[in-house]
């Protein structure tokens, strides 16, 4: 199993990392602390999370050298118009106490995105983020994006747990070397996933957990994977993940778990459009 993936820009990115979405900012410094020991290298965060500063601070404070570690936050809506986007770029570098962004996302397709790539392409260009890409983007979305831009996505992060596989959006984005990373990648603890029989059988069969089957399952098929937890010993256990290989046809009963029940199937819907284009959060301090 890989642990570093290369980018269509030549950057590696590692294949697991932390994701801190929910985790309250005075929390966020000690775990995050404790996933770099653990080994983890990629650090998953938003601007819309609202600890971006103590992800800096845990990066800055840590013996693991900067370049070593791959720092991933994302622009919210409320920053994609006008001069708004460079001005939120410089507001996340300043917030994190960083150099640069290893990976800078569009946080949901909604607003100018257009407007906000195209400030994300001036700061590649400027030395202040490594590399660009979207989240929440359809595959048609990233095709019309890269047909209007300069600089191609690098990777979508986008929903993918076995419940949800993406395949056609896994496969549509390989095909087109941009990188799936999966978030939700333990199904968010929903929908009974932590007890699902077929991954439960399997995760026996290997002297694995449920959690290690579901990362092991999107690595081997060259998605990335960012769980959270705010629990130690499941931080550790989401990082052991690099010695177990599935075979085919466990992969195949995986696979076969869809729910077409994603967050493309049943949250975008013009509601949930407004709540979202509407929402805006208080980080620019
Ligand atoms: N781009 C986007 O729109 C978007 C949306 C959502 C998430 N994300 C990113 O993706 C990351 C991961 O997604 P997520 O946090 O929503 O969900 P997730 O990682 O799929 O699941 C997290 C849940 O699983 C539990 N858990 C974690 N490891 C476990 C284990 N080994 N055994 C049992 N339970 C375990 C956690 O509980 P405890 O914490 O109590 O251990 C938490 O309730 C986020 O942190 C964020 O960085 C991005």
């Amino acid at each position: 199993m890989n642990k570093t993936i290369k980018l269509n820009n030549g950057v590696e990115m590692p294949t697991v990392g932390y994701g801190v979405f929910q985790i309250p900012e005075e929390q966020t410094k000690k775990v995050v602390t404790e996933a770099l020991n653990d080994g983890y290298r990629l650090i998953d965060t938003a601007a819309g999370y609202l600890n971006e500063k103590a992800v800096g601070e845990a990066i800055n404070n840590s013996s693991v050298k900067r370049d070593d570690i791959f720092l991933t936050t994302k622009l919210w809506v409320q920053d994609f118009d006008g001069d708004n986007p460079e001005k939120a770029i410089d507001g996340a570098l300043k917030r994190l106490d960083q150099d640069y962004i290893d990976l800078l996302l569009i946080h949901q397709h909604l607003g100018d995105v257009y407007n906000a790539w195209r400030a994300m392409e001036k700061a590649v260009k400027a030395g202040k983020v490594r590399a660009v890409g979207v989240s929440n983007f359809q595959s048609y979305q990233v095709q019309d994006l890269m047909m209007h831009n300069e600089i191609k996505p690098a990777v979508n992060q986008i929903q993918i747990n076995p419940l949800n596989p993406e395949n056609d959006n896994v496969k549509w984005l390989q095909d087109n070397d941009i990188v799936p990373e999966a978030w939700g990648p333990m199904g968010q603890a929903q929908a009974g996933i932590f007890t699902n029989p077929i991954l439960t059988k399997i995760a026996k069969d290997h002297g694995k957990t449920v959690g290690q089957v579901m990362l092991a399952w999107n690595l081997q098929r060259g998605v990335v994977v960012i769980p959270k937890s705010v629990h130690a010993n499941r931080i550790k256990e989401n990082f052991d993940v690099f010695d177990l290989t599935l075979t085919d046809d466990e992969m195949k009963q995986i696979n076969g778990l869809d729910q077409h029940n994603s967050y493309f199937d049943g949250l975008l819907t013009p509601d949930t459009v407004k709540v979202l284009g509407n929402m805006k959060f208080d980080y620019q301090n």
